[in-house]
């Protein structure tokens, strides 16, 4: 497998923004372009539940423009909405239909009903939304009945983008003001600079709060949606554990708030050489270039994990491959993702041969040169799925991931891409 890597390559659209922009295109009352999108199993969940709400909306395929026919307000839905394997989907969207006046059931696949919806309908219930939740189990299916809302200020108990955007959305939706505050670090901004280029107020406040005006309107947009920063993390994370060569991505989104594993990577021992393109809708683009480097362990802080939270898994990967223990402070939020995702990389490293551990909500992972053997669990997510199929790029690595199919949620094609990057 992958010794030395070479090429030029295009990760998929961004999924946070290809949600987003699906979102928002299907309340703009005419007809949208967004290129680029994301075209994977999670972005088609957002196509479908909008479409079951009124919007017209071209079939997702790659290479293929998407156009948006939306309206003004969303037409009651006759059946239920399927978000699919999507959080994103469903707790921006629950955010939009707290401002319409009819009723909405959400539900979604076996991992999606298990993620907490509390984080969001507490909050939409103090702005006047009601919820019918299976009682005693915090989940989908859920009903949401909305209508017109009141004005919130709610500081939030974790920093999550998605809380953030269903609370900014529905603001939006509901046509009043939103203060939000997230207690450590600051989570991706997609939702407060789209909302700006539709001339809403979102004014950022040094002490963490996000405030939107409702000043704005949305209208028809033509957007160009970057390569995913996230994505573009595995084969990063690939070229860095390779043993020669080097890698090109072309047009990723560069977003501040998206790439503290940068950061990271760079206290680990390895740069990441960044060509700034310019702008693509308010969000920043760079080509990117890799090298192999050997790596060092690093401490990880709570007040980072916001802007990695999604390359956590890769990075503990990496850490399996660095000199000493890296430590992952306050991961306790990967317990909520698409799986118990702070249980399985401890576990999945341990089950290759790594030593790894959680002690609370800290992870540790110690690095070693022995070539990872074993088989690992994903639980159909599929940032793990990515993370061990980069593991078992390294010299002598027999590594068997239960589900390779899980990666169509936000990468199809991750694995013809990864044995293209890499050769003998
Ligand atoms: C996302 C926010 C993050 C991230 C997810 C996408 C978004 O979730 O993990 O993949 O687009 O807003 P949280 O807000 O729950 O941390």
């Amino acid at each position: 497998r992958s010794m030395k890597v070479h090429g030029s390559i295009r990760v998929p659209g961004d999924k946070s923004i290809t949600h987003r922009a699906l979102l928002l295109a299907s309340l703009a009352g005419g007809r949208s372009h967004i290129g680029g999108a994301l075209t994977a199993f999670d972005a088609r969940s957002s196509a479908r539940v909008l479409r079951a709400l009124g919007a017209k909306i071209s079939p997702l395929v790659p290479d293929r423009l998407v156009v948006v026919e939306g309206k003004r307000r969303f037409a009651r839905p006759d059946g239920v909405l399927d978000c699919g394997n999507s959080g994103t989907t469903t707790r921006l969207l629950l955010g939009l239909l707290a401002g319409h006046r009819f009723r909405a059931t959400l539900t979604g696949d076996a991992s999606l009903r298990r993620r907490p919806m509390r984080r969001v309908t507490l909050p939409l219930g103090l702005m006047g939304a009601r919820f019918v939740q299976d009682p005693g189990r915090d989940g989908l299916p859920l009903t949401i009945s909305g209508g017109s809302l009141h004005r919130l200020s709610y500081e939030q108990p974790v920093s999550s983008a998605q809380i953030k955007s269903c609370l900014l959305l529905a603001g939006v939706a509901a046509g009043v003001e939103v203060d939000v505050r997230e207690p450590h670090g600051r989570s991706r901004d997609h939702t407060e600079r789209m909302l700006r280029a539709f001339d809403f107020t979102v004014i950022d406040d040094n002490d963490g709060w996000v405030r939107l005006r409702p000043t704005g309107r949305l209208v028809p947009f033509d957007l160009q949606v970057p390569g995913d920063p996230s994505s573009a993390a595995f084969p990063i994370g690939a070229a860095v554990l390779a043993e020669g060569g080097e890698l090109h991505l072309a047009g990723v989104g560069v977003n501040p708030t998206r790439i503290g594993f940068f950061a990271v990577l760079e206290r680990m021992g390895a740069h990441i050489r960044q060509e700034v393109l310019g702008e693509e809708g308010g969000e920043p683009v760079a080509d990117l270039l890799v090298r192999p480097a050997p790596l060092r362990a690093t401490e990880v802080m709570a007040t980072e994990i916001p802007g990695l939270i999604d390359e956590i898994p890769l990075l503990a990967v990496l850490a399996a491959r660095a000199e000493g223990t890296t430590i992952f402070r306050q991961v306790g939020e990967l317990r909520v993702k698409e799986s118990d995702r702070l249980g399985l990389i401890a576990g999945d490293l341990r089950a290759v041969g790594v030593r790894a551990e959680v002690q609370g909500d800290d992870l540790f992972v110690t690095g070693s040169d022995r070539p990872p053997v074993g088989k690992v669990r994903t639980a159909g997510d599929h940032r793990l799925a990515m993370a061990f199929g980069v593991l078992g790029t390294v010299r002598g690595a027999k590594v068997s991931v239960d589900d390779r199919k899980c990666v169509g949620v936000s990468f199809p094609g991750f694995w013809e891409m990864l044995r293209k990057v890499g050769s003998r």
